[in-house]
């Protein structure tokens, strides 16, 4: 494995040209490897229609190339000028409510308008045609951050037109379609293509099968939209092609928008996230408002490890207080070297901070850079400075497998919010429970996409939520011999959203039935016998199979049963729950767990086993002491 490197994300546009040279200079003097520049500058590259000036984006990149610094290049697609709206009146995004989503910020596009994707492709080839050949350029990072702000789905007329043809594609017939969804239910039923609409603005929900197509060709317009500037760049360049995905935005497939990719990336805002996006309640939010939630961040890593096919940036960590979250307190001092170091743990390529100078105009004003507006150093240039010197000390971090792996499937956080049934029913919230419970017990973990075809690298599978089964994973399932574990609400539906006629979960060789499901609210948990309990979600499972686990109650109902090595669990642990339960599973594959103190988790690589500490207070493990928010690192 190459050595991780640093970088920042930098906008030349926003700052005198006489500055550019020392601010590249001071980059490089504090050990920068790579800066992102241009994803939002098309105002200024094409200030009109086909009138061009590069020679400003020439001399930034020939600047920050003379001080040594390698460059990704961003297509500047998030952010059409105000001229584009002009020459394209449609092609705004509609929301929900048929409201165009205006002009006066960015992504300000409908992924199925294609005018404006054509003009994508125009402004990304002439892009590639000028820089591909200079050495400098390390990559490209294709558009900015797709999903942000809400913008996969569109109901607009562009989106209508597009949808029909994708059903008709996938449907052939109209009356395909009609037996599908189940459409003879209060007389659904369409007589062709044309009459289909898109499924908003109806009286009351609409027909889950038809929102969850709407899903699906919505992913897919994503999909399509990047693939138009992949191509387009791939004709003249060779360099790595990059996209710049986020937390918890599962709006469209990731696992297949990054097959025309090179590299993953994700922003990484850990405050931000805390209180805006990771489910922590109050307790916790209290406890780790200065540092993040411990899991929150390693689970976007091992995603994105996945995505990316081994190769994964941060394209942008956060440095500082940000701007967007409902509060915005300061890093404890420590985090943001503890996040950097979380990130090469699990096997990241670069970190880049966001951003290198805060802005003093506009509406990221109040969000902190490495420099503050006025030049000086932010509090965290000094986190930065030693995170340099121990890169430069560490040595080569070497990779391990993984001995368990969670399957994460886009298409059931789609089904689970079209139908949640009980409205704590979360799919994100479910496998994010169950990797912290992984997490405590010291685990690394791989997420997986749900067509993986191959388990045997393996000790441990977990399966939850999965709103469908693949006949590839069930192959790859049938084949595997070691510990399966297989979650509520699984194979609960057909493709087509439609309950299985052998009801769920519908996994041969499991031969239990899922007879009914109870949505629990809050005050409504069930305990357990073996300690601990069931929030959220109880199936009724018949079943002749060994019960392993069952409520504390009168009913006694299973809530985990085995069939050798298949284990279904029919409910949602709390967290004390699955940390037992997970912990039985592990002993069972033969995997070697340790219980974490709370707040502090470890990461082992083949070469080094990094601890860190979450807590703003001391904490002890396996006798090393760590301060608050603090790391530690030990080759093995
Ligand atoms: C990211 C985005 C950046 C900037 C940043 C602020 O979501 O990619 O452009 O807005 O957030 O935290």
């Amino acid at each position: 494995m190459h050595k991780p490197f640093l970088g920042t994300c930098y906008y030349p546009e926003h700052w005198s040209p006489n500055r550019w040279a020392s601010d590249a200079q001071r980059m490089s003097n504090l050990g920068l490897s790579v800066v992102r520049i241009g994803e939002f500058a098309w105002s200024r590259i094409e200030p009109q229609p086909g009138q061009f000036d590069w020679q400003w984006l020439d001399q930034a990149i020939d600047t920050l190339a003379a001080a040594g610094l390698k460059i990704v290049l961003g297509t500047p697609t998030a952010t059409p000028p105000r001229w584009m709206l002009a020459r394209h009146p449609d092609m705004l995004a509609m929301d929900e409510d048929g409201q165009p989503r205006g002009f006066g910020s960015r992504r300000h596009y409908c992924f199925s308008h294609d005018g404006y994707r054509q003009e994508s492709v125009r402004i990304a080839t002439l892009m590639a045609e000028r820089y591909a050949a200079n050495p400098q350029i390390y990559g490209w990072q294709i558009d900015n951050e797709y999903g942000c702000h809400d913008t996969v789905l569109s109901y607009s007329d562009a989106a209508q037109r597009a949808f029909q043809r994708w059903l008709a594609d996938r449907y052939q017939s109209i009356e395909e379609l009609n037996h599908a969804w189940g459409n003879v239910f209060w007389s659904m039923e369409y007589d062709n293509f044309e009459n289909v609409g898109l499924p908003n603005l109806t009286v009351t929900e609409a027909n889950p099968a038809h929102v969850h197509d709407f899903r699906r060709f919505s992913s897919d317009q994503v999909i399509r939209y990047n693939r138009a500037q992949a191509d387009a760049i791939r004709a003249h360049s060779h360099a790595p092609l990059i996209h710049n995905y986020m937390g918890r935005i599962t709006d469209f497939n990731h696992f297949r928008l990054a097959e025309d990719l090179d590299i993953a990336s994700w922003d990484a805002y850990p405050l931000g996230f805390l209180l805006d996006r990771s489910g922590a309640d109050e307790q916790r939010q209290l406890a780790y408002q200065r540092q993040g939630e411990p899991d929150f961040q390693a689970f976007h890593h091992d995603l994105y490890r996945g995505v990316g096919r081994g190769r994964w940036w941060v394209m942008e960590q956060q440095p500082g207080p940000v701007n967007w979250a409902p509060y915005n307190p300061a890093p404890l001092p420590g985090m943001v070297r503890l996040w950097t170091w979380e990130a090469f743990a699990h096997q990241a390529e670069a970190v880049c901070y966001f951003r290198w100078r805060q802005a003093p105009f506009a509406q990221e004003q109040m969000h902190a850079g490495l420099l503050r507006p006025d030049s000086e150093p932010a509090p965290v240039m000094s986190e930065v400075v030693q995170v340099v010197d121990e890169l430069a000390n560490i040595g080569s971090i070497e990779p391990a497998a993984a001995p368990v792996a969670m399957v994460f499937d886009y298409s059931s956080c789609w089904a689970w919010e079209t139908q949640p049934q009980g409205q704590s029913f979360d799919y994100f919230a479910l496998q994010l429970a169950l990797y912290r419970g992984l997490r405590r017990l010291g685990l690394s973990v791989d997420i997986v996409a749900p067509e993986i075809d191959a388990l045997d690298a393996y000790q441990f599978v977990i399966v939850a939520g999965l709103m469908h089964w693949n006949p590839t994973l069930l192959a790859a399932i049938e084949s595997f011999d070691g510990i399966v574990l297989v979650g509520p609400r699984s194979g609960s539906k057909t493709e087509n959203f439609r309950i299985p006629e052998s009801l769920p979960p519908a996994l041969p060789g499991l031969n239990c039935k899922v007879a009914y499901v109870e949505s629990l609210a809050p005050g409504a948990e069930r305990p357990l016998q073996g300690g601990g309990y069931v929030q959220n979600w109880l199936e009724a499972l018949e079943t002749d199979v060994q019960v392993l686990e069952r409520t504390a109650d009168s009913a006694a109902q299973p809530v985990l049963v085995a069939n050798e090595n298949l284990h279904y669990l029919a409910g949602w642990p709390n967290d004390e729950a699955a940390l037992r339960m997970l912990g039985q599973l592990c002993k069972a594959a033969n995997i070697n767990t340790h219980e974490m103190p709370p707040g502090v988790r470890q990461r082992c690589t083949a070469s080094h086993r990094f601890l860190f500490n979450y807590n703003a207070f001391e904490s002890q493990y396996d006798g090393v002491v760590l301060p608050a928010a603090g790391v530690h690192w030990q080759t093995l």
